[in-house]
C-alpha cells in the first residue's frame, strides 16, 4: 500500500476558508494534513439519523417536512429545514414485501413533495414535480415494496424549488430489506457496523451560518460550498468495531461530485450501487460518487488503524476530454474513521459471490433514444451576464457571483424571497435543446419494455437520473461499464456519453408522468428534466 504525503492530504476549501469564523470550521480548513492533525480536529461523533423499521410500527410511518434551527458549529444557529427533526430525516427501513402506509406532512409554508428515489412505484405514489402538498396539508401514499434489497433515499422535488428545498436539509435515507443481507453474512447493526453516510457540502457565512449561494453562475456549474458535511456533521469522527464494516454512501450534495480514497489507499469492496447488491464485491481505492448515487462498500478495519477518508477536488473532466481520478492530487478530509475492540475476534469475512444478476437483454430493446444534457449557455449567456453585473454593482468588488450568499438566512429557507433561483433568474438549460415543459411528454413507451438510450452532456459532466425505472450501464465514454457499475442503476455520471439499457416496468397513472433529469438540482430547476408516460 502507498501513503499519501502528507504533503498532499490538504484542507478542505481554501476558498473562503477565512471567512469561517468559528472554530471548528476554521480548523478543519486550516488542516496541514498530518494524520495527528486530523485526529486532534475531528472529534464530533458522526451523528446518525434515527432508524425507523416499518415493521416495528405496524408499517405505518409519518414524517413531516419542518424547519428548525442547526448548530453545525458552536453558538452559531442556522436556520434549517428537516424531516421529523430539524436538519436531514430518519433512516426509513422497509420491507420486501410489505404494504406501507405513509403519510408526509408539509409543515412549510410552501409548497412541497416527496419523491422517493430509486423506489420503483408507480407514478401516482411517487412525489416528482407531481402530488403537490400544500402548506398544512398531508399527503399519503400506500407504498408496497417490491424491489431486491438497496439503498434509497427521499427528497422534496417541486418543479423549480427541489434545490433550495435540499440545501437546507430535507433529505433521509430509505433501506430496502429482503433477507439477503442476512444471508450474505454481510453486516446489518444499524450504527455499529452498517452505517449510513450521508455526504454533502454547504457554504457557511462569517458568522458561522447555512448560507446558499445561488448566484448566476453557482447554477450554471451547480451550488457547491467549502465545507464537507457528512449526516450533517463537520469533521466528524466514526467510531468502529475493528473488523469489516458496511458502509452506505449517499451523495446529497446539490452538485459536487465526490471522488474518495482512504489515506492509506485500502480497498474499498463495492457490494452494492444505487439499486441493489452487485453480483460480486467488486475491490476499488477510489470511488467517485455523483449527487443522486448510492453506493454500499465493505472496509475492513481489523489493522484498528485511525484512518481518515478524503476525497479528491471534484474537477471531473469535462465532456469531450480524457476522464481521469488522477492521484496525487490534494485530497481533503471527509471522516476519520477510529476502529475499537478486540481485534482478534474481528470480522475479515468479505463474500466471495452477492446476487444473481439477470442477463443483459440488449438485443430485446424495443428502440433507441438519444438526450443531451444541455447546458445551453448561449441562450443562458446575456441572463449569466446581467445577473453578474448586478452581483458585481452590489458587492462593488467586480468579481460578481456571490449575491446569493445569504440570502437564506435573512429569512426562513424555502421562502421566496430566499433569493431568486434559477428559474425565477431566468436561467434555462434543458434536454436536447428544450427546457422542462410540464405541459409536453418528451417519450412515451409500454410498460415491460426495455430501450436502449444514448446520453451525451454539453459543458461540463452531469449526473442522468431517471424515475420510475432503473438501468444497466452498457458504455460509459466509449469503455465497457466498470465492475462497481454494474447491476441495476438509478443515476449515473455522464462526463461525455453514457449507453444504458433502461427497463420499464412501473404504470404512470393519473396523468402523473415520470421524469428523468440532471441530479445536479439547480439544473434541474433551470430545466434540464424531461418526462416520459407508460402504458
Ligand atoms: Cu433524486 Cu428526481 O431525484
Ligand atoms: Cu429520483
Ligand atoms: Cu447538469
Amino acid at each position: 500500500m502507498t501513503t499519501i504525503s502528507r504533503r498532499t492530504i490538504i484542507a478542505s476549501g481554501i476558498v473562503g476558508a477565512s471567512a469561517l469564523g468559528a472554530s471548528l470550521l476554521f480548523a478543519v480548513n486550516r488542516l496541514s494534513g498530518s494524520a495527528r492533525d486530523i485526529a486532534e480536529v475531528f472529534t464530533t461523533p458522526l451523528p446518525l439519523p434515527s432508524l425507523i423499521d416499518g415493521r416495528d410500527i405496524g408499517n405505518v410511518v409519518t414524517i413531516e417536512a419542518t424547519t428548525g434551527t442547526t448548530k453545525f458549529q458552536q453558538g452559531a444557529a442556522s436556520r434549517t429545514l428537516g424531516y421529523s427533526g430539524s436538519y436531514l430525516g430518519p433512516v426509513l427501513r422497509l420491507h420486501r414485501g410489505d404494504t406501507v402506509t405513509m403519510t408526509v406532512a408539509n409543515k412549510l409554508d410552501r409548497q412541497t413533495t416527496v419523491h422517493w428515489h430509486g423506489l420503483l412505484t408507480p407514478s401516482d405514489l411517487d412525489g416528482g414535480p407531481y402530488n403537490a402538498i400544500e402548506p398544512g396539508d398531508v399527503w399519503q401514499p400506500f407504498l408496497t415494496i417490491d424491489q431486491p434489497a438497496a439503498t434509497l433515499w427521499y427528497h422534496p422535488h417541486p418543479h423549480g424549488d427541489t434545490a433550495r428545498q435540499v440545501y437546507h436539509g430535507l433529505a433521509g435515507l430509505l433501506y430496502v430489506e429482503d433477507g439477503s443481507a442476512q444471508s450474505l453474512g454481510l453486516p446489518t447493526n444499524y450504527g455499529v457496523d452498517d452505517i449510513p453516510l450521508i455526504l454533502q457540502d454547504r457554504a457557511f457565512s462569517a458568522e458561522g451560518l447555512l448560507s446558499y449561494d445561488n448566484s448566476a453562475a453557482a447554477i450554471q456549474h451547480g451550488s457547491r460550498g467549502t465545507t464537507l458535511l457528512v449526516n450533517g456533521a463537520v469533521a466528524p469522527r466514526a467510531e468502529v468495531p475493528a473488523g469489516v464494516v458496511r458502509l452506505r454512501l449517499l451523495n446529497g450534495a446539490n452538485a459536487r461530485n465526490f471522488r474518495l480514497v482512504f489515506a492509506d489507499r485500502r480497498s474499498m469492496h463495492v457490494i452494492a450501487n444505487d439499486n441493489g447488491f452487485l453480483a460480486a464485491p467488486a475491490a476499488i481505492d477510489t470511488l467517485t460518487i455523483a449527487p443522486g448515487e448510492r453506493y454500499e462498500i465493505l472496509v475492513d478495519f481489523s489493522d484498528a488503524k485511525t484512518i481518515p477518508l478524503l476525497t479528491y477536488p471534484d474537477n471531473i473532466a469535462p465532456p469531450g476530454t480524457v476522464a481521469s481520478d488522477s492521484p496525487g492530487e490534494p485530497a481533503t478530509p471527509v471522516v476519520l474513521f477510529a476502529p475499537k475492540g478486540p481485534v482478534k475476534s474481528a470480522n475479515q469475512y468479505i463474500p466471495k459471490r452477492l446476487v444473481d444478476a439477470e442477463p443483459l437483454a440488449v438485443a430485446a430493446a424495443a428502440r433507441r433514444r438519444s438526450f443531451v444534457l444541455d447546458g445551453m449557455a448561449a441562450a443562458n449567456d446575456a441572463i449569466i451576464k446581467r445577473a453578474n453585473a448586478m452581483d458585481a454593482s452590489r458587492t462593488g468588488n467586480g468579481m460578481g457571483g456571490m449575491s446569493g450568499m445569504d440570502h437564506s438566512q435573512m429569512s426562513m429557507p424555502g421562502k421566496s424571497n430566499d433569493g431568486p433561483s434559477g428559474l425565477e433568474l431566468g436561467i434555462r438549460m434543458g434536454i436536447n435543446g428544450a427546457p422542462f415543459d410540464m405541459a409536453r411528454i418528451d417519450a412515451e413507451m409500454k410498460v415491460g419494455e426495455t430501450e436502449i438510450w444514448e446520453l451525451r452532456s454539453t459543458e461540463m459532466a452531469h449526473p442522468f437520473h431517471i424515475h420510475g425505472a432503473s438501468f444497466r450501464v452498457l458504455s460509459l465514454d466509449g469503455a465497457p461499464a466498470p465492475e462497481h457499475l454494474k447491476g441495476d442503476k438509478d443515476t449515473v455520471l455522464v462526463r461525455d456519453k453514457a449507453e444504458i439499457l433502461v427497463s420499464f416496468k412501473q404504470k404512470v397513472e393519473a396523468e402523473k408522468p415520470f421524469v428523468f433529469h440532471c441530479h445536479i438540482l439547480e439544473h434541474e430547476d433551470a430545466g434540464m428534466m424531461a418526462q416520459y408516460v407508460t402504458s
